[in-house]
């Protein structure tokens, strides 16, 4: 399984648009991490790379909700994410940012090549544009109604009541999300990659060559993407946050973030080599001797067809690192493509999705506030139920139980026995081993076949598996200990207690190299228990790590109970914060909890107080010619009766409106619409299923009354 020279393992960048929860640890990081851990174990030479995916409309739209920039949300998430991996115990060698120059300038080169062999193909489209804001809107920037199930707030590019892929033609009664108003099609050129011209290439490559390698539910995934048949993808877009496409005819167009994202591997791997080369360390965090590294060496694990590529992934991640991502590689003829990409499906939490928009979620940095000392519980109630083949669900109580019986009851109580033993009866030194008997025999015999049997787990990415295994091999040393009863020898047979007490000190000892990857920080204070030095992989199964003499540290407790008060204390919080995030619903009322539009970014006083609004009257109001939503109004606004296009006609009839009062921005420069010159703006208040009602002082008040 493991007979590449060299290895490369990717988890999927983060967008840093907000904290990541444990779903996504249980997606892609913690196996991710697990993997390499293992093959540094074993003396691979294994680079591991991730950071922060800083593009795409998902940045400045969280922006918009924190009324900052879209610099400040990275910076702020960045940083955030990287900590509570850090704290986690992600052992990448690099954690680096999309926003980087050397990302930048990879992606273009990236983006070139293939422009200049040819492969992207030029296409003009028609796509919304707010005249108001004067932009073109990214798919989430627009909302309108859902054609599929009646959402007043479906996103352009999905229904979040229904479900449903959208595309923001398909809406109904768009509205821009910026200026709320309805948008206009505009035409507008990008740039494709025709993946439908790789079909063959991704059959022979998928279809044959992975069909037995790779896991069912992303084989399953791929196969269904080729067999519907491949579409031409645009790999630009109309945004003005994003790596700028390196052509001249394109200004005011980014790369697509699924082109430039996982090109994010590549760049970080490039900055690590150049930090390691140049001494300096602005991301990087080498996990292991690069001695000698040089600035090109990026490239051996890129390029060279003898280094194993392997992205770890969540579901909704599959099509672009086993479809588009791969397409790119190839097409560009310089890089190698992914050997495999074991991505998991989701984790559940306590019988629902997660969700931090919603606020049923346990957010890393959450966890990390209220466990600080447990990373290593998180990972092992993590890895215990990873979504692997199906969809999983974490709850507290199970986490509970992971702690108390497995953790503390089993792993726990068996170091803890050993070495309190120890102290006991041979003052903290490893008791000679006597002659074995049989009991011994067979588990030292089923000591040595535990890392080949984790091992095969790991190597076909069966996590869940490994994990069991390594709590199975705890179980053995306890069950050794049982069965022997050296406490009840203590009085007859010294030297049988040191033989019984060597051994469980070797299975000790082995538990602390093979846990490590598993549970990192419980390793190493294990190791501090035993005195013993990091080990690799192939020193483990032995009988004799520690030597007769050898000096122990001193024993303690590897893991706590966990009471029922503070699960429950978690089981409230989660509630609490679910609650907290339903939007106030009046009784008997079925609307369903959608999305009002992001708040706008601030504004000072003086900007406000630029506006003029006045109240006045409607004299006189009749239909536009060709137009469904225009009527055209005559407002006698105290200072003056003038003509205003409003957009009112499918909410108001003309002798509807005639007589009534509104209120109107009278200093809006004067706009052409439909030919006519309009003279302000009526304000309307947009209901959420689109309805537009007027403005109106609560009693009636002089024309020309100012509003402030
Ligand atoms: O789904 C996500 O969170 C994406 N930011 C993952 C990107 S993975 C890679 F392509 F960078
Ligand atoms: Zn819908």
């Amino acid at each position: 399984m493991l007979e590449h020279k060299r290895f490369l393992v990717t988890a999927a960048l983060p967008y840093a648009n907000g904290p990541k929860h444990i779903g996504h640890l249980a997606g892609a990081y913690i196996p991710s991490d697990v993997y390499v851990r293992y093959l540094r174990s074993l003396g691979k030479d294994v680079v591991f790379v991730c950071g922060s995916d800083e593009h795409g409309t998902a940045i400045p739209n969280q922006a918009l909700k924190e009324h900052t920039t879209p610099k400040a949300i990275i910076d702020k998430y960045h940083a955030l994410i990287r900590d509570c991996f850090a704290q986690l115990g992600m052992s990448f060698d690099i954690y680096h940012r999309t926003s980087e120059p050397i990302h930048h300038q990879t992606s273009q080169e990236i983006f070139k090549t293939l422009y200049n062999k040819g492969l992207l193909t030029e296409e003009v489209s028609e796509q919304y544009f707010d005249v108001t804001a004067n932009t073109f809107l990214a798919d989430r920037y627009i909302i309108g109604t859902c054609p599929k199930c009646g959402n007043p707030n479906a996103y352009g590019d999905q229904c979040e009541k229904c479900g449903s892929t959208l595309s923001p033609r398909e809406l109904i009664n768009p509205r821009s999300t910026l200026s709320g108003s309805a948008p206009v099609l505009k035409a507008t050129k990008h740039w494709y990659l025709p993946l439908q011209h790789y079909e063959a290439w991704l059959s022979d490559w998928i279809l044959k060559s992975h069909k037995d390698d790779w896991k069912v539910n992303v084989y399953g995934q791929c196969k269904s993407w080729i067999d519907a048949g491949l579409q031409p993808r645009a790999m630009t877009r109309d945004l003005d946050w994003g790596i700028k496409v390196p052509l001249p005819d394109a200004e005011g167009k980014v790369l697509y973030v699924w082109f430039d994202a996982p090109i994010g591997y590549i760049s970080a791997t490039r900055a690590l080599f150049e930090e390691l080369s140049s001494g300096t360390k602005k991301f990087a965090t080498p996990q292991r001797s690069f001695a000698g590294a040089t600035a090109d060496d990026w490239k051996k694990y890129w390029q060279d067809e003898e280094t194993r590529l392997v992205h770890f992934v969540g579901k909704d991640n599959i099509v672009f690192h086993c479809i588009i991502f791969p397409i790119m590689l190839h097409a560009t003829g310089e890089f190698i493509v992914p050997d495999n990409v074991p991505a998991n499906e989701f984790m559940n939490l306590e019988g629902d999705k997660m969700s931090t928009s919603r606020g049923w979620s346990i957010e890393m940095h959450e966890y990390l506030h209220d466990f600080a000392d447990k990373p290593d519980v998180l990972r092992y109630a993590l890895l215990t139920n990873l979504p692997e083949t199906k969809d999983s669900e974490f709850t507290w109580k199970d986490f509970q139980a992971k702690n108390n019986n497995e953790l503390v009851a089993i792993f726990g109580n068996f170091v803890n026995r050993a070495l309190v033993l120890t102290q006991k009866y041979f003052g903290n030194q490893v008791p000679a081993p006597g002659v074995f008997t049989a009991t011994d025999d067979k588990v030292l015999a089923e000591l040595k076949a535990f890392p080949s049997r984790i091992g095969s787990s790991l190597e076909n990415y069966r996590f869940r598996e490994a994990t069991a295994h390594l709590m199975d091999l705890a179980r053995t040393g306890n069950k050794y200990l049982a069965e022997t009863e050296p406490w009840k020898l203590a009085k007859s047979d010294m030297p049988r207690v040191g033989s019984i007490l060597n051994i469980a000190l070797q299975i000790a000892a082995n538990m602390a190299i093979v846990a490590e990857p598993f549970l990192p920080f419980t390793a190493r204070k294990l190791r501090d228990m035993l005195q013993q030095q990091p080990g690799h992989w192939a020193q483990a199964g032995s009988a004799t790590l520690l030597d007769f003499g050898h000096k122990l540290g001193t024993p303690g407790l590897l893991f706590e109970k966990i009471d029922d008060t503070v699960i429950e204390a978690q089981i409230k919080k989660l509630n609490d914060s679910k609650k907290s995030m339903e939007p106030a619903s009046q009784p008997g009322q079925t609307e369903s909890a959608t999305p009002v539009p992001p708040a706008k970014p601030a504004i000072s006083f003086d900007d406000f107080q630029k506006m003029d609004i006045r109240v006045g009257t409607v004299t006189k109001a009749e239909p536009v010619e060709k137009s469904k939503k225009l009527l055209k109004l005559q407002v006698d606004t105290g200072i003056d009766t003038r003509t205003v296009m409003s957009g009112i006609a499918e909410h108001f009839t003309p002798e509807g409106i005639v007589g009534k009062q509104v209120t109107l921005l009278v200093n809006l420069a004067p706009r052409k619409i439909m030919g006519v010159e309009s003279q302000g703006m009526i304000l309307m208040a947009a209901d959420k299923d689109g309805t537009l009602r007027l403005l109106q002082p609560n009693e009636k008040v002089s024309a020309g009354a100012t509003v402030s």
